[in-house]
């Protein structure tokens, strides 16, 4: 495999399809000039390429192809089928989706094909093949780029089919099925597998984020999941048998909802992301999804986008600013990323990405901050390149798992507020503040080469996940879990004999009931030594079978029980943190895991500044960076001197 990269590839998505051919002379002046060394080629350039269901035509993609090519850019060929043309769904309107609420879309937009639909995959395919089979062999090629993050769904009568087939591969039966679902719930027993029908409005669907049987929805999600993995799949085999050995990615989306990213990396070669965050998203929340990004195959990964500026389908487009585009790139490399690339070098003259941002602005000139900036970066990762495929060490552990952010989402009570990834990010913020490094870990992780995992909201508890934790805690390992945890089985059937269920005996507690806080609604929590804090959304009524208690309720009939416990089990201990505590209340719980386990922070004294850092071959790379919007001395270690808003530093050791 022609991975890791030797150099780090700094460029993006560039379209010279939408301009002029004397305007692509003045791009390669501006991209050398900018230390850009990379472009992204042919992401929706379908319609181009095949202008009708006979005829191909290469000869535009093949001049880029050259262009590129003699100017020594290391180029991401993308397979433009996340776009499909005018003509095909007009000739065969099946490969357009059914959505939610049972409408057959028309053609437009993007990312809009049925999955399922067996023409979509020939031409699909065919496109990849075509592809490969010119392209292939040509060493600047340093990536493929399967279609463009690829997401939403299909209720169409073909992906109902598929579901029937992927049910039956699953169940075997319709009496595990009908058990697993539930399905005597409401006299909704299968006699037939044809019976069986898609999850949207117009069945078992509540609005697109409830539903009146998990069992069936979340299939639903598994299956596409896997339907669109399988588009991924039949495109990389597509190429792979022209190229042997040129990585093969595809765009992901940090923590969108709708595909199951662990899954998916074990079939890439390489982890590639598109990093959109708004104005107002917490550092913390991006450095976390850096750091999903890393764990999906617990390796580097490429940031196959961002804005060098500005975006344009947030409801707010601020600017980035002055500095803040390169404290951003570096916090994606700190975090594991081993390229910088852009959505878009040059910025379009139509549509509704007209005001995205671009390297290259509307004026054409070079003349501009954000060109500088892009320019003075590109100089700056030039002498970055030591660090390509350095690591990123962690002692602790946060779990994520989509099956557990779709059980939870879909759930019907206690609370419509529960968010999946709100409450990771809750505990993440803790570590990220503290410089502790974290690694964000599936199910089926090594979990003994953690000291601490966090498993917040461990509502769905699959076979086997119990087991193992219980060793990795009797070996020594810290775990921490709270409320909606140990819930239920794979198939949302709850774990009958008390909650947390199969979590329970570890956690040395018995959660007998779970009260809702409305907004606006409080307990408090009290603390041994008279320290109280806030705390909210949800209260577990814990009875102790064992467990220490860390805090009792402050408030209502429950006042005086316990809201948070630790257990010693075996060698280690396990802590349940049945509330939402505000931070400051999670804060001193978990001050008592991290010592418990042993965990160092990267350095002692406190700073807001983010610390992190990536190891390769015996030297350190230290990133420091200052998101908080006032100038910070450094810390002592790596002063003196001090940041100014968005400064950052890297230091080698
Ligand atoms: C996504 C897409 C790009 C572009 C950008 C705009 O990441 O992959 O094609 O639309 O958003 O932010
Ligand atoms: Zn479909």
């Amino acid at each position: 495999m022609k991975y890791p990269f030797s150099r780090i590839l700094y460029g993006g998505d560039y379209n010279p399809n939408q301009w002029p051919r004397e305007i692509w002379d003045e791009d390669m002046r501006l991209f050398q000039k900018a230390g850009i060394n990379s472009a992204t080629v042919n992401v929706f350039s379908w319609a181009k390429i095949q202008p009708n269901e006979e005829t191909y035509d290469f000869s535009e993609l093949d001049a880029i192809i050259t262009m590129l090519s003699e100017n020594g850019y290391d180029i991401v060929l993308a397979t433009s089928t996340g776009a499909m043309p005018a003509w095909l769904v007009k000739r065969y309107p099946e490969v357009a989706r059914v959505d939610y609420e049972g409408r057959r879309h028309k053609f437009g937009q993007r990312h809009n094909h049925c999955p399922n639909s067996p023409v979509y995959q020939r031409f699909a395919r065919e496109l990849a093949r075509r592809l490969a089979q010119r392209y292939a062999g040509n060493p600047h090629i340093a990536c493929w780029h399967v279609n463009n993050e690829y997401g939403g769904e299909c209720f169409c009568p073909e992906c109902e089919k598929a579901f029937r087939v992927w049910l039956r591969k699953k169940y075997g039966t319709l009496d595990a099925l009908n058990k697993a679902w539930n399905t005597e719930f409401w006299g909704h027993t299968f006699y037939d597998w044809d019976e069986i029908v898609a999850p949207n409005a117009l069945s078992e669907g509540i609005g697109p984020e409830k539903t009146a049987f998990a069992g069936i929805s979340l299939d639903y999600r598994r299956f596409m999941s896997d339907s669109l993995l399988q588009n991924f799949k039949l495109e990389r085999d597509a190429i792979r048998q022209f190229d042997k050995d040129t990585p093969i990615t595809t765009n992901l989306m940090g923590t969108y909802k709708g595909l199951d990213y662990f899954k998916w990396a074990k079939e890439m070669d390489v982890v590639s992301w598109d990093n959109y965050p708004a104005y107002d998203t917490p550092w913390s929340f991006t450095a976390m999804r850096h750091d999903l990004m890393r764990g999906l195959k617990s390796a580097p990964f490429m940031l196959m986008e961002q804005t060098p500026s500005q975006q344009n389908w947030q409801p707010y487009n601020s600017l980035k600013k002055p500095g803040q585009m390169r404290a951003q790139s570096l916090q994606t490399i700190a975090h594991g990323a081993d390229t910088i690339q852009f959505f878009q070098l040059r910025r379009s003259v139509g549509a509704c990405e007209k005001f995205h941002g671009a390297v290259i602005s509307h004026s054409g000139s070079e003349d501009t901050r954000v060109f500088r900036e892009v320019s003075e970066l590109g100089a700056e990762l030039k002498e970055l390149s030591g660090l390509i495929g350095a690591d990123s060490p962690a002692e602790v552990g946060i779990l994520f798992d989509w099956d557990n952010y779709w059980a939870l989402e879909y759930t019907s009570g206690p609370t419509i507020d529960l968010k999946y990834v709100d409450q990771i990010h809750q505990y993440y913020r803790y570590f990220y503040e503290r410089h502790i490094p974290v690694d964000m870990i599936p199910m089926d992780a090594d979990f003994s080469q953690y000291k601490l995992i966090a498993a917040p909201v461990l509502y769905m508890v699959k076979e086997g996940v119990a087991e193992r934790l219980e060793q990795f805690v009797s070996a020594g390992g810290t775990l921490i879990t709270g409320f909606m945890s140990g819930l239920v089985d794979q198939s949302d059937n709850v774990h009958l004999g008390g909650y947390p269920g199969p979590l329970r005996k570890m956690c040395g507690i018995w959660a007998e009931e779970i009260d809702a806080l409305a907004p606006g609604q409080q307990n408090t929590l009290r603390f041994p030594g008279g320290a109280e804090s806030k705390c909210s959304l949800l209260c577990d009524l814990i009875r102790l079978e064992g467990a220490q208690p860390l805090c009792t309720y402050g408030e209502d009939f429950y006042a005086g029980t316990p809201a948070a416990t630790k257990n010693k089990f075996g060698a280690g201990n396990v802590y349940y943190i049945g509330t939402q505590p505000e931070p400051v209340g999670l804060a001193k719980l978990l001050d008592d895991a991290v010592s418990a386990a042993g965990t160092k922070p990267l350095l002692d004294e406190p700073t807001p500044l983010e610390v992190t850092r990536r190891v390769k071959d015996g030297k350190t790379y230290w990133f420091v960076l200052n998101f908080t919007g006032s100038t910070q001395p450094l810390p002592a270690c790596f002063g003196p001197g001090e940041l100014p808003p968005f400064g950052a530093k890297i230091f080698c050791k």
